[in-house]
């Protein structure tokens, strides 16, 4: 696959944003199948997707996504963001989205993306990383579990009507 030993890792620049949330799309698309779901209109999912990420990505808070390059292809990002934390009120360093494109997996991409959010985090002087994961993206689980992340609350939820 030519994937290299050393992942490079470093800032997306603008021109390279669109790239990223084609990759969020698919990101989000590949979580949703998990959960059997697919999105009725591809096209109104998309629009709807790049609107609500832009609409994100343009709030004023600190934030980073550092791509994956496998020469020049941009082949996984992270989106980092520092945030309130809602229980002690300290800035918290929130992974808003991770994704290595499928065929580049399992070479150490995703960890050196971890990485690099773990050391813009502690540049800005925040001790603590966090993320949501669907409670059905196991490998995504076993992934951070790897890399030391550990269960702090759980959102429950249960059913009002019956699944359509
Ligand atoms: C989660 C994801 C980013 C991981 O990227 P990756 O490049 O495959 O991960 P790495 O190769 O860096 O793996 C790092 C560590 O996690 C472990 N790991 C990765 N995938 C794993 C899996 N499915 N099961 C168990 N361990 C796993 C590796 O063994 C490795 O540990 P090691 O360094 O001790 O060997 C990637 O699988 C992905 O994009 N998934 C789809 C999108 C997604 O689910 N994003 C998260 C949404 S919350």
């Amino acid at each position: 696959m030519g994937t290299p030993k050393s992942p490079v890792v470093q800032e997306v620049g603008p021109g390279e944003l669109e790239e990223v949330i084609k990759m969020d799309l698919e990101c989000d698309l590949e979580i949703m199948r998990l959960n059997g779901k697919k999105p009725s209109n591809i096209k109104s999912f998309a629009r709807i997707h790049r609107n609500n990420f832009l609409a994100a990505y343009n709030e004023p808070v600190e934030q980073r996504i550092f791509g994956a390059k496998v020469g020049n292809a941009l082949v996984g990002f992270v989106w980092v963001r520092i945030e309130p934390e809602i229980e002690e009120m300290v800035p918290v360093g929130f992974v808003e989205s991770i994704f290595v494109k499928s065929e580049y997996r399992g070479n150490g991409l995703g960890k050196a993306l971890i990485r690099s959010a773990e050391r813009f985090c502690k540049g800005k002087g925040v001790s603590r990383l966090e993320l949501v994961v669907n409670a059905k993206n196991r490998s995504a689980i076993d992934f951070y579990r790897s890399m030391g992340f550990k269960a702090r609350r759980y959102t429950l939820e249960r059913r009002l009507v019956p699944a359509r």
